[in-house]
């Protein structure tokens, strides 16, 4: 990498850290067994049809499940639920991730009971970039809870959206 390149990595990464992003759970179930992924890079695409897109890394271990999938759960973390953000980002607490506090839906997806807001998805389509693949879902269901206190991650730590 020549320098300039490195230099703009730099101050990229450290853009991004001023943008405050809202922090999910993406689930999917795969041959019976819930998976799930800590992921910010979701956003919403349109409202007809209601979609969003999700980027997840090749390299994570979900990645390659979740191109099989017919569905994927977005489930928005409530600011109370950052021990739940730190699980599905931490390899090592695979085994405690479904533990409690989710249920399954009707397609089988996992579903955080007491997430701030989770949406269903078809994942009709992907698209590769760089170091990640681009998944598009088309909802199918959405519910939220009526207080509004998501949980952010800004300039490398979990906050809510008044500190
Ligand atoms: C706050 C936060 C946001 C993240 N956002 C994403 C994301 O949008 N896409 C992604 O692929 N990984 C993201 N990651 C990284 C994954 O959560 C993490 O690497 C994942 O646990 C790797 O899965 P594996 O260990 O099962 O391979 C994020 C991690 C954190 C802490």
């Amino acid at each position: 990498m020549i320098e300039g390149e490195a230099q703009l990595a730099d101050s990229f990464r450290r853009a991004m850290r001023r943008v405050a992003s809202t922090v999910n759970v993406i689930s999917i179930c795969v041959d019976g067994q819930p998976m799930g992924i800590t992921a910010t890079a979701v956003s919403s695409l349109s409202l007809h049809p209601p979609s969003l897109l999700v980027c997840i890394n090749r390299a994570a271990a979900f990645h390659a499940p979740m191109g099989d999938m017919s569905h994927f759960r977005v489930n928005v973390l409530h600011r109370d639920q950052s021990d739940m953000a730190r699980m599905f980002a931490d390899r090592s607490q695979h085994a405690l991730r479904f533990l409690s506090g989710w249920e399954l839906d009707a397609t089988g997806t996992p579903r955080l009971v007491d997430a701030q807001a989770t949406i269903l998805c078809r994942r009709i389509d992907s698209h590769s970039f760089g170091t990640h693949s681009i998944f598009i879902g088309v909802a199918e269901e959405a519910d939220s809870r009526d207080e509004v206190d998501p949980l952010l991650y800004l300039d490398g730590r979990y906050c809510g959206a008044d500190e």
